[in-house]
């Protein structure tokens, strides 16, 4: 249960949860790590915590290092639980400690638990604490992810602690992002999706920040930390953040209740991929939610199948539309259809929805009456081409 030092006198001292599969909504296919550090100076310094279930195993990390009763300083760059979970064990060990965030991090920190006794000192953007070798900037970021997210900034070692941002749910033996690059942004990009996609505008004002910013090292909450691809996940996050997309990349999101519904989700990725775009059929019977999302953050087209079910959509749809509208994405360019059997309208329940996001809809809804007939999916077929410029 050793601290594995990231830099000279700073130290992870995090707990991976390998066994998280479920984070209020977004499934977590490869787990998840909560990442808190320490830092070894005049006033030893923890940034963070962990869940409340790894206090534990957090507390032994930190003694390896230090008995935890030393801490002076205490950093809550976010109070969501699954980083302040550990703190009241902390507060209560570190006697002498000074927990310091923004004002509606102390907020939020109140509410959540008994503070009588702790020392809290409110923190604004552009603050500074020194704690003898280093010093230490405060940056506020709100909504990224509730509004009191913070980032922490040590300017002598270039090191940025920005807390969700940059983070991916992924528990791996890798500490760095040293080797297998394309799952790390992959579950960035998953991260993203779930959690910061409704706060582009927000994540826009922290690249600013960051940009003037001389940075060596992203050591985010969640996840691998960024020393060698830094590049790499900032141009990612200004495009995700601008709600851009990959302008040949498409999915299409369905279920299917005798696969009437199926079969014409087939002909649309047919007919986009003669217009030369690369479309991922997902299928919401056997991908979750999550993992749709995954796939649409940087997809420019977006089609939504379902049959009619009595006078609604199915159920997997619905569910996966209330997910869609709560992360509000931008500037997609989309097309619904669906198969029915004696209720024409259900799919108008998507249109609606998509439209209300702000997407271009250029076609109309296609629908199947029971089972899609040759003519029915020539006509599908040329309607998905025009969907396309
Ligand atoms: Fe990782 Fe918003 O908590």
């Amino acid at each position: 249960m050793k601290a594995v030092e990231i830099k000279k006198g700073i130290y992870w001292v995090g707990v991976k949860d390998w066994n998280l599969r479920e984070f209020h909504g977004y499934t977590t296919s490869r787990g998840s790590t909560y990442n808190a550090y320490l830092i070894i100076d005049d006033k030893i310094t923890l940034i963070d915590g962990v869940k409340a279930p790894f206090t534990d195993l957090f507390m032994r990390r930190i003694a390896s290092v230090i008995d935890p009763a030393k801490i002076d300083v205490v950093i809550c760059n976010h109070v969501e639980m699954d980083h302040s979970g550990a703190l009241p064990a902390i507060m209560e060990k570190a006697k002498n400690a000074t927990l310091y965030c923004p004002p509606a991090g102390e907020r939020g920190l109140k509410m959540h638990y008994d503070t009588a006794n702790w020392k809290m000192q409110i923190v604004k953007t552009g603050d500074t604490l020194n704690i003898g070798k280093h010093t230490l900037t405060f940056v506020q970021m709100p909504m990224v992810h509730w509004p009191d997210s913070m980032m922490t900034y040590v300017a002598d070692e270039k090191l940025l602690f920005p807390n969700d941002g940059f983070g991916q749910h992924y528990a791996s033996d890798e500490l760095f992002d040293d080797e297998n690059l394309d799952i790390i942004l992959d579950e960035a990009k998953k991260y993203y999706g779930n959690i910061v996609w409704p706060y582009g505008a927000q994540v826009q004002k922290v690249l600013e920040t960051a940009a003037t910013l001389d940075i060596e090292m992203i050591a985010p909450s969640h996840g691998i930390i960024w020393r060698k691809h830094i590049p790499e996940i900032v141009e990612k996050y200004k495009l995700w953040s601008s709600y851009g997309s990959i302008a040949d990349k498409a999915v299409i999101v369905y279920d299917s209740m005798w696969g009437s519904t199926e079969q014409m989700a087939r002909e649309v990725a047919a007919a986009w991929g003669e217009k030369g775009l690369r479309v991922t059929l997902c299928s919401l019977k056997y991908s979750n939610v999550s993992d749709a999302i995954n796939d649409i953050v940087e997809a420019k087209y977006v089609a939504l199948g379902s049959p009619t079910l009595n006078s609604g959509i199915l159920p997997t749809m619905g569910a996966f539309l209330t997910y869609l509208k709560g992360l509000a994405p931008k500037n997609k360019v989309g097309f619904c259809f669906g198969s029915y059997g004696w209720k024409k309208d259900a799919q108008d329940e998507m249109q609606n929805i998509l439209t209300n996001l702000g997407w271009e809809l250029p076609e109309p809804i296609m629908t199947i009456n029971w089972r899609p007939t040759p003519e029915g999916l020539r006509q599908l077929h040329e309607t998905a081409l025009k969907v396309v410029k």
